[in-house]
């Protein structure tokens, strides 16, 4: 069975071709109890059928993940999204410091920005992605933009949903390095358009995770518009061993590498390369690099 990403998001989405079909056969059993006389034997084989046949039914809908997300992914009170809503409310508590930014794995952070560094490198340079602007996505305090972007590129924008994330980079964190932050956008992705043809590399960090299916799509479409000419968008995030997962906590799901190639092909962009980032720990879900056009 396929289960295109517009499934989970869209309101012409498959997933409502489904729910019609469903209804159909519904119907149609009802129409057939009807007719039939209830004490014969075949109304009750048709019964147990019926009854077998919705269960594995629903059972093989639950065994796709994304299916499985949909309630909670697509859940809205008083006309705002949880799933995002609750992200909010998680970093909200977050401290705008290194630690805040990964979690319960700060040690882990300069291999991370090694792997960055070195991944990145293989696509700027002559005949490729140029050293001029980049762009970082979902940027926090700006850890990346420190240890990967401003070390290569003469100007870093940043993109954060978080005020005091962004505050905290620019008065601290990023020391003289802010000098050469041209802008700071306190946007939700999801409502962010960034500026047309601007970026040489778009890097986007363990954010692609705070997106839903079809907003990480559309995301990626706008990015795309706002690269020039050999930018490539880079995205580094945790990947599920198998399927997706919902973390309710942070409001984060992670989805298996073919499912985010899955969204990115759907974005209209080509990848270029993909990249296990070596060296973490094996408790650690898995993290990939992503190089696309
Ligand atoms: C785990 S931190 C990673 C920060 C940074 N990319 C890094 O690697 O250090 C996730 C960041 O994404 C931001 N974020 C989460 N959901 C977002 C959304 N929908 N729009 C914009 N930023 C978001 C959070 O505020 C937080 O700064």
């Amino acid at each position: 069975m396929e289960f295109s990403i517009t499934d989970i998001d869209g309101d012409s989405s498959p997933n409502f071709e489904f729910k019609g079909a469903h209804q159909a056969f519904k119907d149609r059993w009802k129409e057939t109890d009807a007719t039939m006389c209830r004490h014969s034997m075949s109304f009750h084989l048709h019964h147990t059928l019926r009854n077998e046949f919705f269960a594995s039914y629903l059972y093989l809908l639950e065994q796709i993940p994304l299916v499985k997300l949909y309630p909670v992914t697509c859940e809205y009170i008083e006309g705002e999204k949880q799933f995002y809503y609750r992200a909010q409310q998680f970093y909200e508590d977050v401290p705008a410091s290194e630690e805040g930014m990964m979690g319960d794995f700060v040690e882990i952070s300069n291999i991370d920005l090694e792997g960055s560094r070195k991944f990145l490198n293989r696509f700027v340079g002559p005949g490729q992605a140029g050293t001029n602007c980049a762009l970082d996505c979902g940027s926090g305090i700006g850890r990346v933009t420190k240890g990967v972007l401003l070390p290569l590129f003469e100007r870093v924008e940043m993109a954060d949903m978080m005020e005091h994330f962004l505050l905290h980079a620019h008065e601290e964190y990023l020391g003289d390095g802010a000098d050469r932050i041209e802008t700071y956008y306190c946007y939700n992705l999801q409502e962010f358009t960034p500026p047309l043809k601007k970026y040489d590399v778009i890097w986007i960090q363990w954010v692609a995770c705070h997106l839903v299916d079809k907003d990480l799509m559309n995301f990626l479409m706008r990015c795309k518009k706002s690269l020039r000419p050999n930018g490539v968008i880079i995205m580094k995030d945790n990947m599920a061993r198998q399927g997706c997962k919902l973390d309710p906590i942070d409001s984060s799901i992670i989805r298996h590498l073919d499912i985010m190639r899955d969204i990115i092909f759907k974005a209209g962009l080509e990848v270029l390369a993909v990249e296990k980032q070596q060296g973490f720990p094996e408790i650690i879900v898995p993290v990939w690099m992503v190089a696309m056009k």
